[in-house]
C-alpha cells in the first residue's frame, strides 16, 4: 500500500521542535508544576517527575509522533489510516475520535485559563494588584471571575487569536508564531531567574527545589509526578500526533522527541527558580495551591524593585506558554476539518472558533451567572477539566501504547521510529508493559481507587470488564501473528 502523501510540512527542522515544545510548554510548566512540588515536597517530586518523563512520557510521545507521521493527518484521519494499512479492526478509530474531541474540550476550557494570564499582564501594569495582603489579592481574582464581561472578554481575545493564527496555516500560522514567540519566552524565562537571583533568597528557592528528601517520597507524590509528566508534554490529546503528521520524512523522532522534552522539563525547572526565591524572599508561602502565581506572586512583585514591571514580563510570558499550547490544541481540530470536509482552513478555524466560543462561554460562565448550577456536583468548568484529565487523556493514553505495541504489524512502528536495535527493544518494553499499567494505575488512582470516588464506584468496575472484553476482542487475531514479526 502507498504511503499517503504529506500535505503539510514544517519548513525547517526546528519547526516541529518549537511547535511542540509550545504546546507542552504551557501554564502546566509555569503554574501547575512549582505549586505541586510545593505540595509535595520539593527536589523528592522534582525526582519522580523527571523519572517519570523518562519512562512514561518520551515513550508515549514517540508514539503518538510515530503514528501522527505514519498516517499523516488529524488524529482520526492519521490513526484510521495506519490502521487500515495494518488491515486493523476499524474500531481503533475511536482512539483518534477520542483524541481530537480531548483536546477540542481543554481548549474550550483552557482558553478562560490563558484568559487569566492575558488579564493580569494588562492589571499588573494598571495598578490593580496594589492590594497588599493574599487575602486581598484573592478578592481581586475573584471579583475578576464573578465579572463575566471581563472574565469572558479576555477568553474572546484569546480564542480569536488562537483561531487567527491556526487560520493562517501551519508554515504561515503556527511554525512563523513559533518562530518568536518560544526564543522569547526563553528570553522572558532567562530575565525573571536573572531577577530572582537578586532577590537574597535564591538559594532559598534552589534548596527548595532540588534538596532531596527520601521520606516525601510517597506513593501519592509519585501518582502525582505521573499524571503531570503526561499533561505537561501534551500527550492524548490530538496535539503532539497533529505536529507529528508535519515532521518529515528523515528526522528522528526519538532525537526529537528527546529535545521536546527536555526544553518542557527545563523550562518548568527554570519557572520554578524564578517563582520560588520570588516568594521566599517576601517570607510567603511555597505551598499556597493553585492560588500561588495569581494571588502570592504579584504580592512578592509588589514588594520588590521594580516589581511591576518583572510582573507584567512574568504574566507576558504566561501568556505566551498559554497561547502557543492552545494553537496546538486548535490545530487538530481545523486540520480534520480541513481534510474531511475540504472545507479551508480558515473556513474550519470560523467553524471551530464558532463551537469554541459557545463551548468557552459555559466554561467561563461557571465562574459567575451559573455557578449555581453544578449537575453531579461540579460547575461545567470543572466538568471539561475532569473528563479530559482524569478520564479522555488516561484511556486515550493506553489505547495509544496498546494500539502501538500490540494491534501494529511488527514493522510499522520499528519503520516509523527507525531507532537502532537496543533502543526499539526498549520502546517496546516500554509500550507494552510499562506505560499501560501506569497510566491505569493513574486512572484508577484519580477516580478515587483507594478510598473510591463516589461517581467512579460503580462505573470503573464495569468500565474495566468492558475494557477487558473489548481488548481481547480487538488483540485476538493480532497477537500471536504480531508477535511472530518482531
Ligand atoms: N501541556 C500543557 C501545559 O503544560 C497542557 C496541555 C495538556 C495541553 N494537554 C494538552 C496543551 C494538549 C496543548 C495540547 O500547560
Amino acid at each position: 500500500m502507498t504511503r499517503e502523501k504529506p500535505k503539510n510540512l514544517w519548513l525547517s527542522r526546528w519547526g516541529f521542535i518549537l511547535a511542540a515544545t509550545g504546546s507542552a510548554v504551557g501554564l502546566g510548566n509555569i503554574w501547575k508544576f512549582p505549586y505541586i512540588t510545593g505540595e509535595y515536597g520539593g527536589g523528592a517530586f522534582v525526582l519522580m517527575y523527571l523519572a517519570c518523563i523518562l519512562s512514561i512520557g518520551i515513550p508515549v510521545m514517540m508514539t503518538e509522533i510515530a503514528l501522527g507521521r505514519r498516517g499523516r493527518g488529524s488524529p482520526i484521519d492519521a490513526i484510521a489510516r495506519v490502521v487500515k494499512e495494518n488491515n486493523g479492526n476499524p474500531l481503533w478509530k475511536t482512539v483518534g475520535i477520542m483524541a481530537m474531541l480531548c483536546g477540542f474540550l481543554i481548549l474550550c476550557f483552557y482558553v478562560v485559563v490563558a484568559g487569566w494570564a492575558f488579564a493580569y499582564t494588562w492589571k499588573m501594569l494598571d495598578g490593580s494588584l496594589t492590594a497588599n495582603s493574599v487575602e486581598a489579592l484573592g478578592e481581586v481574582f475573584a471579583a475578576h471571575n464573578a465579572n463575566p464581561w471581563q472574565l469572558g472578554g479576555w477568553s474572546v481575545l484569546v480564542s480569536l487569536l488562537t483561531m487567527w493564527i491556526v487560520a493562517k496555516g501551519v508554515q504561515k500560522g503556527i511554525e512563523s508564531a513559533v518562530r518568536w514567540m518560544m526564543p522569547g519566552l526563553a528570553l522572558m524565562l532567562l530575565v525573571l531567574v536573572g531577577y530572582a537571583f537578586t532577590s537574597g533568597s535564591f538559594a532559598a528557592g534552589f534548596d527548595f527545589l532540588f534538596t532531596f528528601d527520601a521520606s516525601k517520597i510517597t506513593g501519592e507524590a509519585l501518582l502525582a509526578a505521573l499524571g503531570h509528566a503526561f499533561f505537561t508534554l501534551s500527550l492524548a490529546s490530538g496535539a503532539i500526533l497533529v505536529y507529528g503528521s508535519y515532521i518529515p520524512d528523515g528526522q528522528s523522532i526519538a532525537r526529537t522527541t528527546f529535545i521536546v522534552a527536555i526544553c518542557d522539563t527545563c523550562v518548568a525547572l527554570l519557572a520554578g527558580l524564578a517563582i520560588f526565591p520570588v516568594i521566599f524572599a517576601n517570607g510567603l508561602s511555597p505551598s499556597s495551591g493553585p492560588g500561588l502565581i495569581f494571588m502570592s506572586l504579584p504580592l512578592a512583585f509588589q514588594q520588590m524593585p521594580f516589581g511591576t514591571a518583572f510582573g507584567a514580563l512574568f504574566f507576558a510570558m504566561v501568556s505566551i506558554a498559554a497561547l502557543t499550547s492552545a494553537i496546538s490544541l486548535a490545530e487538530a481540530t481545523v486540520a480534520y476539518l480541513n481534510e474531511k470536509y475540504g472545507i479551508s482552513r480558515f473556513k474550519g478555524a470560523v467553524a471551530a472558533g464558532v463551537v469554541l466560543l459557545l463551548l468557552s462561554l459555559l466554561a467561563m460562565l461557571s465562574f459567575n451567572l451559573m455557578a449555581g448550577w453544578t449537575p453531579l456536583g461540579k460547575n461545567l468548568f470543572d466538568w471539561m477539566d475532569y473528563l479530559t484529565s482524569r478520564w479522555m487523556m488516561p484511556l486515550g493514553g493506553i489505547f495509544m501504547v496498546l494500539l502501538a505495541g500490540y494491534a501494529l504489524r511488527g514493522d510499522i512502528m520499528r519503520d516509523e521510529l527507525s531507532l537502532p536495535p537496543l533502543g526499539y527493544a526498549l520502546w517496546l518494553f516500554m509500550v507494552r508493559y510499562v506505560c499501560p499499567v501506569l497510566i491505569m494505575m493513574v486512572f484508577l488512582h484519580a477516580l478515587g481507587w483507594l478510598g473510591f470516588d463516589p461517581i467512579a464506584k460503580w462505573y470503573w468496575i464495569a468500565g474495566v470488564i468492558g475494557l477487558l472484553a473489548i481488548l481481547g476482542e480487538l488483540l485476538r487475531p493480532r497477537v500471536v501473528p504480531a508477535l511472530a514479526g518482531r
